[in-house]
């Protein structure tokens, strides 16, 4: 479309609003912005649709009608020539979406843009770490950027709309998708999520969205599809509301309270209502009580999946029950688009709530800026300048390093320092992996770039007294596309046990790097066995029997189960999917030129048996002690309650010293406010950072109260011999709670408190109490 013709459309759009006289709200929506000249324009663009276009608006599909130019003839071609898709998903690239914009304009009678949408979860061209491992960075600013990032790149490669974040808190690691998100804890997934619409969005006002780098974000998927029974994907979620309220709602509500535009539908059904048909969490929770004006669109094809749930009895009445439940958009099902018409014609679906959904999508599009200029985010120069830009690269860099965790390191084994001399026997199918360090959801990551830990210690030891000898040692297992499950035709691979087992007796340090392929994790990607897949443990078992010191660095996208290795390893280093500068990120840490930092957001059980296994769990009435064991308590025979690495734990090659913890006042008065200290010493021979976390614990409610919960935490630097004393304040809202009656009180009686290094630390514990 040459410039003349996009003048004439843009003036066209213009003018649809401007000479449209439409004084009043026509319809009663509340709207996001509460912007009367944005409720205006959009009256005056609903005003002139017809009820197919209003249809067509609400309806969302997958790219792939127009791959190179011609509109295809498939159903989503149809539609498009109809002038009756609302948003696209998934394609890139400013002059694609240009070309596809441009046909969308070409077609639809009153040339609405179109609204593109992406899955940008951790990075677009710049793979960030996966979302579970950036959050080990306890560093919110951090995230901010990385989503700030996403967002500058995403913008300028046409899309305007990311499905991310995804706040769903996960409490069990064979559900692959725990690797989307923050982890297991609702205050702290809260503030991850806030950082991530912040960055997306970069939201002071609504106003921020009309900017060119920043983009709409969405919070998914509303709600509880963590939850998933036994932590198979898509399962029915079957919780209490006190759990709902207390765990799985509060990431929502703080990007809502944050500003985000849009939510996402789940795919699960929660105590037997499907989420995209549920009207108790969209209509009396999301619009009613947390007042949200923003749009919904459900998850891929999820309307049409309300017919396998057993809850609607074809596509036309699971339309029907997706409307009534207050959702705007339907991705992919067309079960909008094929039956609203009718169920509108027989008065089953009234054209008020056409029109509510049509204008919450219309808004977004003015708000972003896509009514002045369709092609506002098809800018192929800024494309070029800012994807993957050097600040961006090391930014990810950064992002990597700090969300690594260091979990054991007996006798100081790491770091590996350059100029000390060692023979490093260097082993494991992840030593050359690149395809998997992207992890599963980089979208547009390209997986052949990502450095591998071959190529980052390479660049990191050239020049050094380190040499490194390398073998595989044994591949990993395959899932055989047929039956959808690991594969048991593949015989394990022992052709290379033999020269892992050479090399490592003539070294004097082993260096093995293991973990799951990407797609081990992720949407559908769950497990029941989560050790090291294939033979890795017993390679592993081969190297001990040399007696030489084994450092083990993991690759994954979900807690395993290290038991096994915690026992044996000498050193095991969490590295996750760490994305595009994987290799050099590791290589930082293992050299000690970046000292670790990151600290675990999951529990690690010890085995499947314990899952589901968190941090606050309640006390019971027979509460199990380890020192002094007695029968008939809440514990297991075959083994401990305790997790194999806790909630907030992870090491540094420095030590940290908790002294002096105490509280200025043992008693809070009512709208008052008392603070808790400790004085932390970097006692090791680096400069280094640490996370001191404050955790409370109500110890009699109305209800049973977790045994302790996280209620605040400070990242603070260290020079070697330092000395900084860390401050939190505790008012009444810090120990508020959802009472007997779900009314969201602090209770007056005793509290407990620790300033500790993880949530199973008690050492430092101080109690207070609450004044009526
Ligand atoms: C299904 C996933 O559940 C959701 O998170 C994602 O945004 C959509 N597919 C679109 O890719």
């Amino acid at each position: 479309m040459n410039k003349l013709n996009i003048l004439f459309v843009t003036g066209f759009l213009m003018g649809l609003f401007s000479c449209t006289n439409v004084s009043e709200k026509t319809i009663k929506w509340k709207s996001y912005s509460g912007d009367p000249e944005i409720e205006r324009k959009v009256d005056s663009v609903l005003s002139l649709m017809t009820l197919d276009e209003k249809i067509g608006q609400m309806n969302q599909y997958s790219g792939n009608f127009a791959a190179t130019g011609e509109v295809s003839d498939n159903k989503s071609g149809e539609y498009l020539k109809k002038g009756m898709i609302g948003s696209t998903f998934n394609v890139f690239g400013a002059d694609h979406i240009r070309m596809l914009q441009e046909q969308n304009l070409k077609y639809s009678r009153l040339k609405i843009p179109m609204l593109f949408a992406a899955d940008v979860i951790h990075g677009l061209e710049t793979t960030f770490p996966i979302p579970l491992a950036e959050a080990c960075s306890w560093d919110l600013k951090l995230m901010e950027r990385s989503a700030r990032i996403a967002a500058e790149e995403t913008t300028a490669s046409g899309v305007a709309w990311n499905f991310a974040p995804m706040v769903d808190i996960a409490r069990d690691p064979r559900w692959g998708r725990v690797m989307e998100g923050a982890g297991e804890d609702a205050y702290y997934g809260s503030l991850v999520a806030r950082a991530r619409v912040r960055g997306f969005q970069g939201i002071e006002d609504y106003e921020d969205l009309s900017k060119p780098n920043t983009m709409m974000a969405c919070s998914k998927h509303f709600v509880a599809y963590g939850a998933a029974q036994a932590g198979r994907d898509y399962h029915s979620v079957d919780i209490s509301d006190r759990t709902l309220y207390e765990t799985y709602l509060p990431p929502f509500k703080a990007t809502v309270e944050e500003g985000v535009a849009s939510f996402m539908t789940a795919f699960n059904d929660l105590n037997g209502v499907p989420c995209t048909g549920n009207k108790y969490i969209f209509k009396d929770i999301l619009r009613d009580k947390w007042n949200f004006g923003g749009m919904v669109l459900t998850d891929y094809t999820a309307i049409t999946e309300m017919i396998a749930h057993g809850f609607a009895k074809d596509l036309k009445n699971a339309a029907k029950l997706t409307i009534d439940a207050g959702v705007d958009m339907d991705m992919i099902s067309e079960g909008f688009v094929s039956h609203l018409k009718e169920l509108v014609e027989e008065g089953k679906v009234s054209e008020e709530q056409i029109d509510v959904a049509v204008s919450r999508i219309l808004e977004m599009k003015f708000l972003l800026g896509l009514f002045d200029d369709p092609f506002k985010y098809c800018n192929a120069e800024r494309q070029k300048e800012v994807v993957m830009n050097p600040e961006h690269l090391n930014a990810a860099r950064q992002a990597a390093q700090r969300s690594i965790v260091l979990l054991k390191n007996d006798n100081n084994v790491l770091p590996l320092k350059k100029d000390v001399s060692k023979r490093v026997a260097l082993i494991g199918p992840f030593v050359e992996e690149r395809e998997s360090l992207n992890g599963e959801w980089a979208i547009k990551g390209d997986r052949s770039i990502s450095v591998t830990l071959s190529e980052g210690l390479d660049k990191k030891y050239t020049d050094s007294r380190v040499k490194f000898t390398y073998t595989r040692g044994t591949t990993l297992p395959v899932i055989d596309p047929s039956t959808r499950h690991v594969s048991t035709k593949q015989v394990p691979d022992k052709s290379d046990f033999s020269n892992a087992i050479r090399i490592a007796g003539n070294s004097d340090i082993v260096l093995v790097a293991m973990g799951e392929k990407f797609h081990w994790s992720g949407e559908a990607a769950c497990r029941t066995d989560i050790t090291l897949p294939g033979n890795q443990r017993e390679l592993l078992k081969e190297l001990k029997k040399t007696g030489k010191p084994i450092v083990l660095v993991l690759f994954n996208g979900r807690p395993l189960d290290l038991s096994w290795e915690e026992e044996n390893m000498d050193a095991i280093v969490e590295a996750w999917y760490p994305g595009i500068m994987a290799g050099h990120a590791v290589a930082d840490v293992l050299s000690g030129d970046y000292n670790p930092s990151g600290k675990l957001v999951m529990t690690f059980p010890r085995n499947v048996g314990q899952i589901p296994i968190f941090y606050n769990t309640k006390n019971t009435g027979r509460p199990f002690d380890e020192e002094n064991p007695t029968d008939y308590k809440s514990s297991y025979i075959d083994s401990p309650n305790s997790p194999l690495f806790p909630f907030g734990f992870g090491l540094s090659y420095s030590t940290f010293e908790y002294s002096g913890a105490k509280i200025s006042s043992d008693k809070l008065e009512r709208g008052g406010r008392i603070t808790a200290s400790v004085e932390i010493t970097n006692t090791g021979e680096m400069d280094g950072e640490e996370i001191v976390q404050l955790y409370i614990h109500d110890k009699v409610g109305t209800v049973t109260r977790p045994i302790k919960e996280l209620k605040g935490f400070q990242k603070i630097h260290l020079k070697k011999g330092e000395t900084k004393t860390v401050e939190f304040s505790i008012n009444e809202e810090l120990l508020s709670m959802y009472d007997i009656d779900m009314n969201w009180v602090a209770e007056s009686g005793e509290f407990e408190l620790w300033l500790a290094a993880n949530s199973s630390d008690e050492t430092n514990r101080l109690n207070f109490s609450l004044l009526d």
